[in-house]
């Protein structure tokens, strides 16, 4: 019984935080996704439990209920579902109450875009529940109100390719744009294992650009120009290429003190064992990073994150973006 949709992770492969300030970022899905199964319920209550989490609660009337795990963390991380499954509600013009069970594969608070998964998947499921017919820009557009309670001024970039999929150019005036990239971007993600605010990072940027205008103007113009860069790189199939704009990619992240000590051994062991390039991914502080290496080298740099105190997994791209998975 019940509805379930799943929509995939992401990574930025260049232009995050940068983004937030206009510019362009090149994102793309992974093959890691969040699962969400929607129910109705009798009374008016929306449920949600969190499988990987460990966490459960409900909203009666605004007013949240802990069931399992820490009140305070639960709210934080169920707020942006109760936001986006509300707007669909309101669509709907009448309040249900639903049982709402997340299963995901996604490590949160890693800069995968775990959250922005999660809403996406909850907001498509509920709307198939309750008939309720949403366009996915609709979907996006949910996604992203609902982002911006706990993110504070996300770009959208997050929303966006957990609803659409496959490689895209962002930017936050003109929208999303497909890619077409044909090339295999053979690449590995290491997980730091230290798990970060989002918000937090985005308003440490914020202080600096604040601070230091004319320095850190000219890095978000160098920002710009590797992405454009990069997509001649894509055309060309120019791997060496890639590599060497995510080292300098990297360089600015690290100015505008996003990068930490952990993404830096990855990073360095990542480029020591022949990865093409690395760099953090996501807004950084911890989180993931992703070095990119030609496929004989996936293996030892693989390793080399291993040893240097990482979780690393291969990421193959997906195009599909937020689906149903059973009706
Ligand atoms: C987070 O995945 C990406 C950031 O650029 C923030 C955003 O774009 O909203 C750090």
């Amino acid at each position: 019984m019940g509805v379930v949709a799943s929509a995939p992770a992401k990574i930025i492969l260049f232009g995050e935080h940068f983004v937030v300030y206009g510019e362009p970022a090149i994102v793309l899905a992974i093959d890691r996704r969040a699962y969400v199964k929607v129910e109705n319920r009798k009374d008016s209550n929306l449920h949600v439990r969190s499988a990987n989490l460990n966490l459960a609660g409900y909203f009666e009337n605004n007013v949240f209920q802990i069931e399992q795990g820490d009140a305070k963390e639960a709210r934080i991380k169920f707020e942006p579902v109760k936001q986006a499954v509300g707007k669909v509600l309101e669509k709907h013009g009448q309040n249900v109450g639903l049982n709402i069970e997340i299963n995901s594969t996604v490590p949160v608070g890693a800069g995968l875009g775990s959250s922005a998964a999660v809403v996406a998947a909850a907001t498509t499921a509920v709307s198939a529940l309750l008939d309720v017919k949403l366009t996915k820009e609709d979907v996006f557009r949910i996604s992203y109100e609902a982002e911006k309670v706990v993110h504070g001024t996300p770009s959208g970039v997050d929303p966006a390719i957990s609803t659409f999929g496959g490689t895209l150019l962002f930017q936050m005036d003109t929208g999303f744009k497909p890619l077409e990239v044909k090339t295999d971007i053979p690449l590995v993600i290491g997980d730091t294992g230290v798990e970060r605010s989002t918000r937090a990072q985005v308003e440490k940027v914020r202080n600096i650009m604040d601070k230091y205008p004319r320095i850190v103007e000219p890095m978000m113009k160098a920002a710009r120009e590797i992405v454009l860069r990069a997509i001649e790189a894509f055309k060309e199939n120019d791997l060496e290429t890639l590599g060497a704009l995510m080292n300098i990619n990297h360089a600015l992240l690290y100015g505008v003190g996003v990068s930490d000590e952990s993404l830096e051994w990855l990073t360095n062991a990542a480029r020591k064992a022949g990865a093409l390039g690395a760099k953090l991914t996501g807004a950084g502080g911890g989180g993931c990073m992703i070095a990119l290496a030609k496929d004989e080298r996936l293996e030892p740099v693989l390793e080399a994150i291993q040893r240097a105190g990482g979780r690393p997994f291969v990421a193959r791209k997906t195009d599909e973006g937020v689906r149903i998975e059973q009706t």
